[in-house]
């Protein structure tokens, strides 16, 4: 008998081990999934500068490029009321770029970010698309941190 409960005894054990196994399985794939940066970051984050705060003045946005395995991103980033945020350079609608050469990737009240190609209308804040022809997609952002008067990459 008491053998037998032994054997279920160590039969529930493993039955919890599994589903608590299971469980981490899920989370470590939710991670990856959806901030696979994040996860990165951690371990292997570095600030690589991009310019002096002073060159981005609120209302503005400016290109910049960076290598990311193996390959070259166009970004830009933006002041929108005093915070910079940076995003890269491609709308979600058709692939074609946000901001081109010298000009702005505000709207002209700038209270959005907007694509000169279809009119798209991003959040400056969170890159979401409020209107136009990007119903499922949004901008991808890039992280930024801006540190006693300059504007760092962080990769
Ligand atoms: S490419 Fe940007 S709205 Fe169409």
């Amino acid at each position: 008998m008491l053998g037998w409960c032994k054997l279920a005894l160590t039969q529930k054990n493993l039955r919890k081990l599994f589903i608590l196994n299971c469980l981490l399985i899920t989370a470590e794939a939710f991670l990856l999934m959806h901030a696979p940066d994040a996860i990165l970051k951690s371990s292997d984050s570095a600030l690589h500068t991009l310019m002096k705060s002073s060159e981005l003045a609120d209302g503005m946005s400016k290109l910049f490029h960076y290598s990311k395995n193996g390959e070259t991103v166009e970004g830009f980033l933006i002041r929108y009321q005093g915070k910079v945020y940076a995003y890269v350079n491609l709308c979600p609608h058709a692939y074609e770029p946000i901001v081109l050469g010298s000009q702005s990737a505000f709207n002209s009240d700038k209270r959005y970010i907007v694509c000169r190609e279809h009119f798209a209308m991003f959040n400056p804040e969170t890159g979401v698309c409020v209107s136009g022809p990007c119903p499922i997609a949004d901008l991808v952002k890039i992280d930024v941190l801006e540190q006693d008067g300059t504007i760092f990459l962080v990769l």
